[in-house]
């Protein structure tokens, strides 16, 4: 996929079809046959899509699709994955984003499978994990690409006793964020993609531009939404139905809570349960987002239909209410260790050219380095402090955490509810106090998920021991 002018003319917006009918994902069949046990084959591998109505575009793809098959398992199984990295002459990985899998099974970039290798990543599910996860490649220096090319898949570990209703359904919403050139191709990351992150033209449902759900009035749906964009800030609203958050990234919150919007940074997740009381036409739209943006030409992002629900006027069969209790959420308690991490941005004119940095703690990332060693099973407090220009969702691995505080301008907020994460984004100029608590050993990455950030340096290596 080399060779693309950086001039190339962009396709027409107009040249992508919008309207059909909502796909859902194609699931992962399990190979076990035997239960407790999900046994399956991820091969990444180019492929071609289809997005414009004339002409294809090269992608990479797992199983030949993107995004990826959906990874449907029960808390308690056991996973065993064999990962087959057919894309030429590049390594990759399978990273297991927000789930509690053991340090060498991550597929962190300490960990590359080479062009041409297989190999079998193996975890349980424990009892409790259950949650909205996802799964895409994390090796060194090429994860953003992989990503924007095609790579990323939904992960949803099921709880055995699920006290949202069934008759909700389970849809899988997966935003991806597409830019493609007149003859169909996918450009490369031009400097201003490194600076800001790449923010495509065209955000996709499940691969299909606002694509058609159709619901009987009255109907209660389950939507598990996803930012699996590499830049875009995704601050969406319905206009007529009403959402209620019921779950974050590490699955269900304690208590439902109604939300007229919801933001979702690179990589975050949340669970709604969305109420289509009214009848005619709901759309699933963004409002305007400033997150900060180096130099000119930033993307508009208010207005977008990202979806459109057609709700009939006879109403279907009653719904089950959602309960008033989802499932307890212990707060996790004192810390032992207090750490502080400050997210910096340089930018300087230098003879040939601009030269960036994406810091953390002064440092840029550095594969060798052990950034904090921290023991298992003790909580600590994180200060993420935004120091920069731009807003940096940041990830962590290997763990959920809880946001206890907001702090920006002066101003202490507390978290309106207590929830299990492990992507947050830091405003510019805001702090975030998280605690959290590792409990597995070995290494694990913590980084800005804006993947080109990630990519030039805002990233750390963290040893649990
Ligand atoms: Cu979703 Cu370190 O990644
Ligand atoms: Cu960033």
């Amino acid at each position: 996929h080399a060779g693309h002018d950086m001039g190339a003319m962009a396709l027409d917006a107009a040249a992508l079809p919008e309207g059909a009918a909502l796909r859902e994902l194609p699931t992962l069949a399990n190979e076990a046959g035997q239960p407790g046990l999900f046994k399956a084959k991820l091969t990444a591998a180019p492929a071609t899509a289809r997005f414009a109505a004339d002409r294809d575009t090269p992608i990479l793809a797992y199983n030949g699709t993107s995004p990826g098959p959906l990874i449907e398992a029960y808390e308690g199984d056991r996973v065993e994955i064999t990962f087959a990295n057919r894309i030429e002459g590049e390594q990759s990985t399978i990273h297991w984003h927000g789930m509690p899998v053991p340090a060498d099974q991550d597929g962190n970039p300490m960990d590359p499978v080479a062009a041409g290798a297989d190999r079998v990543y193996g975890f349980e599910l424990p009892e409790g994990s259950a949650g909205s996860y996802w799964y895409h490649p994390h090796p060194h220096g090429k994860t953003a690409e992989q990503v924007y090319r095609g790579l990323a898949g939904a992960f949803v570990v099921k709880a055995k006793a699920d006290p949202v209703p069934a008759a909700y359904g389970d849809t899988v919403l997966m935003f991806t964020d597409l830019r493609l050139a007149a003859d169909g191709s996918m450009p490369d990351n031009t400097m201003n993609d490194l600076m800001n992150g790449r923010v495509g033209d065209h955000v996709l449902v499940n691969g299909q531009k606002n694509p058609r759900l159709t619901v009987a009035m009255g109907a209660k749906r389950r939507l598990r939404l996803y930012n699996a964009t590499n830049a875009r800030f995704l601050r969406l609203a319905f206009d007529g139905a009403a959402m209620t958050i019921i779950g974050t990234d590490g699955g269900l919150l304690g208590k439902p809570v109604a939300a007229d919007e919801i933001m979702l940074s690179p990589a975050e997740r949340v669970e709604l349960v969305v109420a289509f009381d009214r009848a005619g036409t709901a759309t699933l739209a963004t409002l305007d987002y400033d997150r900060g943006w180096m130099g000119p030409g930033r993307p508009a992002d208010a207005g977008l239909t990202l979806l459109t629900v057609d709700v009939s006027k006879t109403p279907g069969e009653a719904m089950p209410p959602l309960p008033e209790r989802l499932r307890p959420i212990a707060p996790l308690g004192a810390p032992a260790v207090s750490r502080r991490l400050v997210f910096t941005e340089t930018m300087a004119m230098n003879a040939t050219g601009m030269e960036m940095g994406f810091l953390i703690n002064g440092k840029a990332f550095d594969m060798e380095r052990v950034d904090i060693v921290a023991r298992a099973g003790e909580t600590e407090l994180w200060e993420i402090v935004n120091q920069a220009d731009m807003d940096h969702p940041f990830h962590l691995h290997g763990t959920q955490f809880q946001v206890i505080e907001r702090e920006r301008g002066g101003k202490v907020a507390k978290p309106p509810y207590l929830a299990w994460k492990d992507t947050v984004n830091v405003a510019r100029g805001e702090t975030v106090r998280l605690l959290l608590r590792q409990e597995r050993p070995g290494q694990r990455m913590y980084h800005c998920h804006i993947l080109e950030h990630e990519q030039l340096g805002m990233m750390g290596i963290l040893d649990v021991e």
